[in-house]
């Protein structure tokens, strides 16, 4: 089995070039060696290696920046990961791939499911929602797998962030009105590895049947502001922090280039009962990602 991996200095990425390796021969690739952005390059890469699996960790991430970078953000969220699906298609490859609970505008006041309507409030959302449009119209054996609130311990990642802020900082003030499920990278690697190694061998007509758009990021939800109160708690070196009072703060208090939707919790039944995979609540999967 050759599996083709996009992105892999990414969170996701780095996370999935290592638990892939039990699957077969991985073959990892960056920026700039691989450009997203790049039509020739896409087909090129893919022609040259042929792989059986192919997986796209690459992605514009900088919702604010996207603002004002439309067409880049489209061209790497959208254009190319379209490309990926033709030539994985045509390869008869399976194709994985990660979208956003940003595809919606948080009014549901529910959890959403993968078939709530889409609407996208910003740049980044919308490009995501493009690229899911793009697969899905090629065909083949595409998984789009819609997660959330992505961290890792090694990036700069919200988790990080909040560390630092607690240790430059006595007093802080993080959102309550934005709510979504915190997702650590590692979770989400070894689930999409677990979820491929599922089939065996005829893994190309298992996954034709179950193509399509699946929810999958840690089980529960939590408002930015509960997020960071596990954070702090869990720190393994609180006697670094000088925080003393952490408050809930409105979305409006701090605005930013990009509108964000409020409350785009993810429901993930439908991934969990697809694979027969369990998918760990939020709370005891960082205090693992912060032992
Ligand atoms: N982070 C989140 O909170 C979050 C939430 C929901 C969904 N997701 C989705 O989850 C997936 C993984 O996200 P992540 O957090 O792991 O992202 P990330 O850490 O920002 O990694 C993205 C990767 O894409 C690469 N990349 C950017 N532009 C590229 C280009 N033109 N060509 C090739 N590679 C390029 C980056 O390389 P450089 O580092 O060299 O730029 C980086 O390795 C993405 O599909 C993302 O949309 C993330």
């Amino acid at each position: 089995m050759k599996v083709l991996l996009f992105g892999k200095a990414g969170q996701l990425g780095w996370e999935l070039h290592r638990s892939l390796q039990p699957l077969g021969e991985v073959i990892a690739l960056n920026h700039p060696e691989i450009d997203m952005a790049d039509a020739a390059n896409i087909r090129r890469t893919m022609r040259q290696y042929r792989p059986n699996i192919v997986i796209n960790a690459t992605a514009y991430t900088a919702v604010d920046q996207a603002e004002g970078k439309v067409d880049l953000a489209h061209a790497i969220n959208a254009i190319g990961p379209g490309l990926l699906a033709e030539e994985s298609r045509d390869l008869k490859a399976l194709f994985v791939h990660y979208s956003t609970d940003y595809v919606f505008d948080g009014t549901k006041g529910a959890s959403y499911i993968e078939t709530d309507t889409p609407n996208p409030l910003n740049v980044y959302g919308k490009s995501k929602l493009a690229g899911e449009q793009a697969i899905q119209a090629v065909g083949g054996a595409s998984l789009i797998l819609r997660t959330a609130w992505v961290y890792s311990t090694r990036r700069d990642s919200f988790v990080n962030k909040v560390l630092q802020w607690a240790r430059q900082n006595e007093s802080l003030k993080i959102v309550s009105d934005q709510v979504s499920n915190p997702t650590w990278a590692r979770m989400l690697a070894e689930i999409t590895t677990l979820m491929i190694a599922k089939p065996g061998p005829d893994f190309g007509a298992y996954f034709h049947e179950r193509r399509g758009v699946y929810h999958l990021a840690g089980s529960g939800y939590a408002s930015r502001f509960a997020w960071a109160q596990e954070i702090l708690k869990n720190d393994p070196q609180k006697n670094e922090q000088i925080v003393r009072s952490l408050e809930p703060a409105c979305t409006e208090d701090f605005p930013t280039p990009a509108q964000r939707p409020l409350f785009s919790a993810l429901d993930c039944a439908r991934f969990e009962q697809t694979f027969g995979l369990r998918l760990p609540e939020w709370k005891e999967t960082l205090a693992l990602a912060m032992k």
